[in-house]
């Protein structure tokens, strides 16, 4: 898709629709002559530019087929995150209309990020697997202009929204396509195609040195992988961030087999790793255009299968972890945080400036937060507040919750090792996961590296279509809210 501003007249503009974005209650406030063209229309539907209403007027005499009001809503509510949504709901019914090439037109300064990102995301689809394609014979919107737009807003909007996408579809790419061994060939060829380090470690290299990742994915016909991206920027950097993702390419529960309802969806389960990938395809081609940021940034990711079989890992082992540490396993299905330990462990030892984890980590979370809102942990307050500001900009809902050394610490204590991988009640399962986590968080000069956990549990997947997820499954959920951090991190040193 093409997104670029445009400084011409609106009634000049040669394409399929202009598309005009109103206020409610200011109808009357619509330029004369777009007023009377859809005034009997708008009358006649009731249209009251509520957010995300969408008018369609057929026009005749002009270099366009039609017009689009949409409303934003009420003045005083606007926000980026309205824009986002309401950008979303508009494209795909531009798309959903057969309009190729349009042009949005607003009275006021929407934030062309916000707007971009929404356009992207809002017309995504996901149909690799329909031998039969739904939309066949649909036309693609190609071409969308922005009236007056910052170009560079717009193209930033745009490479964070397509590298979303991106996520998504590793996301929704089914678990008998995407294993630990084909997930590490998708991490290498995007490696090649932007020129970042890549570092593949086959399953030999993974029993020797991250035990924890060995154990949960070795009852798999695709034993696990670890990888390790590195982008550095052209003229150097000051700061190091470490980006950590959870990636079960399938999560049985393992020996402590999931019912079918819970089990259903669980190729979700690698989602953090998939935001990992998102996070270098934007950087790759934000790289291409100039734009990317002065930080060098390392994702890290334990790719692993959790399955029951003769080989799988039980309760009642006792693994001795990377960083020597013991663990005790009381259930299977608590495996994310036994292979996120390692990985945390190895993060460390590379000694970066702050870790940044993403991780589809416990059901517990998504009972406590609601399905749309991530859980968000760290060690690190200023670090949290932080990121917790950038995830109001990027519009991804996030909420802290607490560590909590005094009470519940003491959940997670283990009568045979030092620590157990489940609580002893299942209450505060979401903080016990968390707290597991930060004992594998190491050290830098000295000082505890600054760590965040986000437990994306909820939010990485969308059961049915809301604000700009336009259809059920996998929505990228991590990749802007990263981005958005970088960018800023850029700009301070
Ligand atoms: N991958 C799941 C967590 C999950 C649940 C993600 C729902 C997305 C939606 C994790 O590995 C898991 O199985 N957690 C268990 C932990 C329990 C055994 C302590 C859970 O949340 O039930
Ligand atoms: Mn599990
Ligand atoms: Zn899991």
């Amino acid at each position: 898709m093409e997104l670029r501003s445009w400084s011409g007249e609106w009634s000049n503009f040669q394409g399929d629709a202009v598309v005009l974005f109103t206020f409610e209650g200011e109808l009357d406030k619509l330029p004369e002559e777009v007023e009377k063209l859809v005034k009997p229309f708008a009358e006649d539907a009731d249209f009251k530019a509520k957010k995300g209403e969408i008018l369609k007027v057929p026009v005749l005499g002009k270099p366009f087929k039609r017009i689009y009001l949409v409303g934003l809503g009420k003045r005083e509510k606007l926000s980026s995150e309205v824009v986002r949504e309401v950008a979303a709901k508009a494209a795909k019914r531009l798309r959903d209309d057969k309009n190729e090439k349009v042009l949005f037109v607003s009275d006021q300064n929407l934030g062309e990020r916000a707007l971009a990102e929404g356009v992207v995301l809002g017309t995504y689809r996901f149909d690799r697997y329909k031998s039969k394609k739904e939309e066949e014979g649909k036309k693609e919107l190609k071409q969308v202009f922005v009236g007056g737009a910052d170009e560079r807003e717009l193209l930033v909007g745009k490479i964070l929204g397509e590298a979303q996408n991106f996520t998504r579809d590793l996301v929704n790419t089914p678990p008998n396509e995407i294993n630990p061994e084909t997930f590490a060939e998708v991490a290498k060829k995007l490696a090649e195609e932007y020129g970042f380090e890549v570092e593949v470690k086959d399953p030999e290299w993974v029993k020797e040195n991250m035990p924890g990742l060995w154990a949960v994915g070795k009852g798999s016909a695709t034993k696990p992988r670890f990888v390790h991206l590195v982008y550095r920027p052209n003229k150097g950097a000051d700061k190091k961030v470490a980006f950590v993702g959870k990636g079960l390419t399938f999560d049985s529960g393992g020996l402590n087999i999931k019912p079918e309802q819970f089990m259903r969806t669980m190729k979700m389960d690698k989602s953090g790793a998939c935001a990992v990938l998102g996070i270098f395809k934007a950087l790759g081609e934000l790289k291409k255009r100039g734009l990317a940021p002065a930080v060098e940034v390392h994702g890290f990711v334990g790719a692993a299968e959790n399955m029951p079989d003769g080989n799988a890992y039980r309760p009642d082992d006792v693994i001795k972890m990377r960083n020597g540490k013991t663990v005790e396993v009381a259930n299977t299905d608590a495996e994310g945080r036994i292979t996120l330990g390692d990985v945390l462990a190895y993060a460390s030892e590379l000694g970066p400036d702050c870790i940044v984890d993403m991780a589809t980590l416990t059901g517990a979370c998504v009972v406590a937060l609601g399905e749309y809102t991530a859980g968000i942990f760290g060690n690190d307050q200023e670090f949290v507040n932080e990121y917790l500001k950038l995830s109001k900009e990027s519009g991804e809902r996030m909420w802290q919750l607490p560590l909590d050394d005094e009470l519940l610490r003491e959940e997670i204590k283990s009568d045979v090792a030092d620590i157990s991988n489940l609580g002893k009640s299942r209450y505060g399962g979401a903080i016990t996961a968390a707290m597991f986590l930060e004992e594998f968080v190491g050290e830098k000069d000295g000082k505890k590296i600054p760590w965040i956990h986000i437990d994306i549990a909820g939010p990485a997947w969308a059961r049915k279509p809301y604000k700009w997820n336009p259809q059920s499954g996998g929505t990228g959920f991590g990749v802007r809210t990263a981005l958005y951090f970088l960018l800023k991190e850029d700009q301070n040193s």
